[in-house]
């Protein structure tokens, strides 16, 4: 740490913290007898806390953020320059990082090309049911408004995109929820033992095929999109099965549906291609990010689309309201892609979609090695530096562990100083999965050092 702070300054901030701060996702009665936890620094892949303790962190953030690692200063100073040129000004106007940005991102994404910003995930996928709704409106009298999303994918935590939400235990006590939002089964092949009907073999077509079903019972005249994780994240890191996504498309193509991917886990560079979707040769209509965007070092999400639906608000300028009637504050802030453009550069420059992927491909190994040791491992699976390991209780009726055993791990872990995750509030019953993502800069070392404290956190929690 660079000692910035001494120890009195840090109890004062620790109580500023108990005091005021309601955190994120936690349950704060323990707060009253244990300190809560004050990130402090951040260097590469290590983080200090309060106490001067360094951990690895497995998780680029908590919430599979900080793809580049941290203390930056080449962002840093990017986002300092552009603030002292020009901090905001609304997004009805362009920017210069906005417009750099923009074309910079086109470019890796071939077949899309309009870029929209706003701030969070949840946010951006909000506009995209807009203009599904929107869409509805203008062309089929409102009536193909709905949205097809998926048992255990997660959208965000507004209402409409908790409406979207497929884990249950996650959107309890949040109803009621917007209408117009309508599930189909998970792709989860590993679980596929749950799902009634499910074949041994073409698991993949078959999940894809239960979209379609919902399509036809719900109307094909009334479905509007379909919202799709390209790989599963809070839902347990789930990759999808052979034959799925083309399957996908070929439903999308044939009831007229606009495919929304959400990458707001999986964009720019987390799976080791630019984004999620490369991998299955899919071409979508609208895709959504944020996390990985800026890796953290400005607030900044994006709604990108093809023309297709671009023009679908201009083909008729004498309506008023032919338009998308839509404005994020925020989104017009600079610093945002002003952050994205050297985060890009930096993931080029140092080949980190190709670290990514030897990274992740060892990665997968390594817990592949855990797995012949602890046979609570169920299952390991993932793309690039974005992996899980599920939990179960016995390797053939797949029954998961008991939760406070996962998150036992995960505290072992930390106490090791290894931060990992581990799904969380979001199916019931089934929050087993443990999680990785790593920043895409993660060393062969740096992975030993993280499958070597879940190595031993294993054997304390389970024996
Ligand atoms: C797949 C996915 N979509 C959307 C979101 C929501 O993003 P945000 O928290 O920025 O609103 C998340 C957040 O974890 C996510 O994992």
């Amino acid at each position: 740490m660079d000692g910035n702070f001494n120890e009195n300054d840090i109890s004062r901030v620790v109580e500023a913290d108990r005091a005021h701060i309601w955190h994120h996702l936690s349950q704060h009665k323990p707060y009253e007898t244990t300190d809560p936890r004050i990130i402090v620094e951040g260097k590469g892949m290590k983080v200090w806390d309060q106490k001067g303790k360094e951990h690895l962190d497995a998780v680029s953030g908590g919430v599979w953020t900080v793809n580049v690692g941290y203390g930056r200063e080449r962002i840093a100073n990017a986002v300092r320059d552009q603030l002292v040129k020009l901090n905001y000004f609304a997004g009805s106007a362009g920017s210069i990082p906005g417009a750099m940005f923009a074309e910079r991102l086109i470019e890796k994404m071939p077949g899309l090309s309009r870029v929209y910003y706003c701030n969070s995930g949840s946010e951006a996928n909000e506009k995209a049911f807009k203009m599904v709704r929107q869409i509805a409106h203008k062309r089929y009298g409102g009536k193909k408004h709905k949205v097809l999303y998926r048992e255990r994918d997660y959208h965000g935590t507004t209402i409409s995109a908790l409406s979207a939400g497929g884990q249950d235990e996650r959107n309890a006590q949040y109803g009621p929820f917007t209408p117009g939002f309508v599930r189909v089964p998970h792709c989860l092949e590993y679980r596929a033992f749950e799902q009634e009907g499910a074949p041994q073999e073409n698991y993949g077509v078959w999940a894809a095929d239960q979209i379609e079903k919902v399509i036809l019972a719900e109307g094909p005249d009334t479905v509007g999109g379909l919202c799709l994780e390209p790989v599963t994240a809070g839902g347990g890191v789930i990759t999808p099965p052979d034959g799925y996504w083309e399957r996908v498309q070929e439903i999308c193509h044939k009831y007229d549906i606009l495919l929304h991917i959400d990458e707001v886990v999986c964009g720019v560079g987390r799976t080791g291609t630019w984004f999620g979707y490369q991998h299955y040769g899919i071409q979508p209509d609208m895709v959504t990010m944020a996390k990985g965007v800026a890796s953290g070092y400005a607030a900044i999400a994006c709604l990108v689309t093809n023309e297709k639906v671009f023009d679908m608000f201009k083909d008729d300028a004498s309506d008023p309201l032919n338009y998308f009637r839509d404005i994020s504050t925020f989104g017009g802030c600079t610093a945002g892609p002003a952050a994205a453009l050297e985060n890009l550069s930096i993931i080029e420059e140092e080949g980190l979609l190709d670290n990514t992927t030897e990274q992740g491909a060892y990665m997968l190994d390594c817990l592949g090695g855990l797995m012949d040791k602890h046979k609570i491992i169920g299952q390991v699976r993932g793309k690039g530096l974005f992996l899980g390991a599920e939990l179960v209780e016995d390797r053939d009726t797949r029954k998961p562990v008991d939760e406070r055993l996962a998150q036992a791990v995960v505290a072992d872990c930390m106490q090791q100083g290894v931060i990992i995750g581990v799904t969380n509030r979001s199916l019931p019953g089934k929050n087993n999965t443990l999680c990785f993502s790593p920043a895409l800069i993660a060393s062969k070392d740096d992975i030993d050092h993280i499958c070597d404290a879940v190595d031993g956190a294993l054997s304390r929690v389970f024996g």
